[in-house]
């Protein structure tokens, strides 16, 4: 598969008959490659990292720093999905200057584009990093970093003047220049109006069917845990069951003495065995 880059993202509308885009989120190399594999076409190097990978129970927790890690490994992959880097929390709030910084801390990590959260209110901010070359990828809706504001992990735009807001940013992101928005825990009728609204793809989550594509989690995809499955969730993996069965096998292996065996040992040649002063078979 040819690398895919922005413009080509920017150009697929499935709603009027192109092929949907496909995002997954991916935190290291060995996620990378199997998304580029896959023939997956973006893997967002998502804030999620902070809950999925480190154990936190929010999106909150993680840094620029942290984020860079992470797409490093992503990128030292080098898959030929368009790596999205995600802004976290605080990382594009505070002024311009300090999010077109941030941004580029993503890009020279290996990122192609960043992602950041909210509609109207981010417009300057989004104007500035496309001034510096760097594609923005828009997320409206339930947008995790919101949660407190949100009073939880909320489906939003459920009352009609609510929704029509989110047509509203929709329309106000692409104009100045995002190249797709995901849209976040939003009632299909609403994801429905906003792709019909917009000539920018969107890439729903928790959003319905009728957007111009799909984003998951990686470790929910995968079924890596099993803690909370959010109803937007389609699992094609028991990857937790198959982890647990593997561990106990090594592990009961390791106690009954059928692990190593003698194919999986190193040995000494003959010769050296009787320099080494080892007489047994097994040297
Ligand atoms: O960080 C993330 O995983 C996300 C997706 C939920 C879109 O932002």
């Amino acid at each position: 598969m040819a690398k895919v880059t922005v413009p080509k993202v920017s150009a697929r509308k499935a709603s009027r008959g192109d092929d949907a885009l496909v995002m997954i989120t991916a935190y290291d190399a060995p996620g990378a490659r199997a998304a580029s594999d896959a023939g997956i076409d973006m893997i967002l190097v998502g804030d999620s990292v902070a809950m999925v990978v480190l154990g936190y129970d929010d999106t909150l927790q993680v840094t620029v720093d942290d984020m860079a890690h992470h797409t490093r490994a992503v990128a030292r992959a080098k898959p030929d999905c368009l790596i999205v880097g995600d802004l976290p929390w605080m990382a594009y709030h505070v002024s311009v200057e300090e999010t077109v910084r941030n941004a580029a801390t993503l890009i020279r990590a290996g990122a192609q584009c960043v992602k950041l959260e909210g509609g109207r209110k981010r417009l300057a901010m989004i104007e500035a990093l496309l001034d510096a070359e760097i594609p923005v990828m828009g997320h409206i809706g339930l947008t995790p970093q919101s949660v407190h504001a949100m009073g939880g992990f909320k489906v939003q735009g459920r009352q009609a003047e609510a929704g029509m807001e989110l047509i509203e940013d929709a329309k106000m992101l692409q104009h100045a220049g995002c190249f797709a928005i995901v849209l976040e825990g939003i009632p299909v009728k609403v994801a429905k109006a906003i792709t019909d609204a917009i000539d920018i793809p969107t890439i729903g989550i928790g959003a319905g069917p009728h957007c111009d594509g799909q984003v998951l989690v990686y470790h929910d995809v995968l079924g890596i845990e099993d803690r909370f499955v959010p109803k937007f969730v389609r699992r094609y993996g028991d990857v937790k069951s198959q982890t647990i069965d593997a561990l106990s096998r090594y592990a009961a292996d390791v106690r009954s003495g059928e692990f190593p065996n003698d194919d999986e040992s190193y040995h000494l040649t003959d010769e050296q065995s009787e320099a080494f002063g080892l007489y047994g078979s097994d040297g």
